[in-house]
């Protein structure tokens, strides 16, 4: 039996283990994907299991998507240019890291038609998930990108990779049409300091978490009247591209896939 897992620090609130399970029993194919709660001392630990077969493929989660890289073989393209690896599976002998939150973006905008071509984008955060946001809204053809985050060092240290976005400073409110919130606040069922009510009634808010699912960010939008979605529909995208790689099938995307996990 194969034996698959997410690993990251908190991990009680991730439903990868529910979607993967569900996807593999649906495939038939003989595995088992599990939560592993680790601190960062015991990633050279799981990286060597990898590499024993032991554990044929593992998810990353907030906060190890860019601790892993230096006891990984080799990075994705993409995974190189985000700094960021959600994925990682054994290719040819190597341990790989994959970034599919980029296409998990991409791919979750596309669902709902939305196009950020000549839209104002505002990413609130700077963590694990944020240089994956820029670079898929980059690819959807989004050339007004600006970035907020509570440490400023943070947002310019994204700024060295991605030198044609806008840094502000925590507390100013940019012009936007799209705002996403890329930070932890939701998960931890905490609030920001950040005055949005202002912005006007017609945007669109974006927050990358998923469970729950209405953070009190995306309350407090729909109350003043502006379009919100949570990250369900890119954390299933992400999820999607992961279990290809390691099982070399695509698994239908369905009501039913949707619905387990409200
Ligand atoms: P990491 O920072 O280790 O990459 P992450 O969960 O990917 O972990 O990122 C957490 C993000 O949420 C960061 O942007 C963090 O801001 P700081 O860099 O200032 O820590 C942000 N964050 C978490 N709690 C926050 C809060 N109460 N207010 C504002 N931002 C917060």
């Amino acid at each position: 039996m194969k034996k698959f897992c997410v690993i990251g620090n908190p991990i009680n609130h991730s439903l990868s283990p529910k979607l993967h399970n569900f996807w593999l029993k649906r495939n038939k194919i003989d595995a088992i994907y599990e939560k592993k709660l680790i601190n960062e001392k015991e990633i050279p630990k799981l990286i060597e299991s990898i590499r024993k077969t032991e554990i044929n493929g593992a998810n990353v989660t907030v906060p190890f998507k860019n601790s892993v890289i230096p006891f990984l073989d080799s990075l994705s393209p993409e995974a190189k240019e985000t700094n960021s690896v959600n994925t990682i599976c054994v290719e040819g002998g190597e341990i790989m890291g994959h970034n599919t939150d980029i296409a998990g973006f991409e791919l979750a905008l596309r669902h709902i038609n939305y196009d950020v071509k000549r839209k104002k984008a505002f990413i609130i955060g700077a963590g694990g998930v944020s240089p994956s946001i820029i670079l898929a809204l980059k690819n959807m053809g989004c050339e007004n990108i600006c970035l907020t985050n509570r440490t400023f060092e943070k947002s310019e240290k994204i700024k060295e990779t991605f030198n044609d976005i806008t840094i502000q400073k925590w507390g100013d409110i940019p012009e936007f049409d799209i705002v996403i919130n890329a930070t932890s606040v939701g998960l931890k069922k905490e609030n920001f300091d950040l005055d949005l009510d202002k912005s006007g009634n017609n945007k669109f808010f974006y927050d990358v978490i998923y469970n729950p699912s209405e953070t009190n960010f995306l309350k407090k939008a729909k109350h003043n009247g502006n379009k919100t979605e949570n990250g369900r529909m890119m954390f299933i995208y992400q999820a999607h591209q992961s279990f290809a790689l390691w099982n070399k099938v695509l698994p239908k995307i369905d009501e039913e896939t949707i619905e387990i996990l409200k």
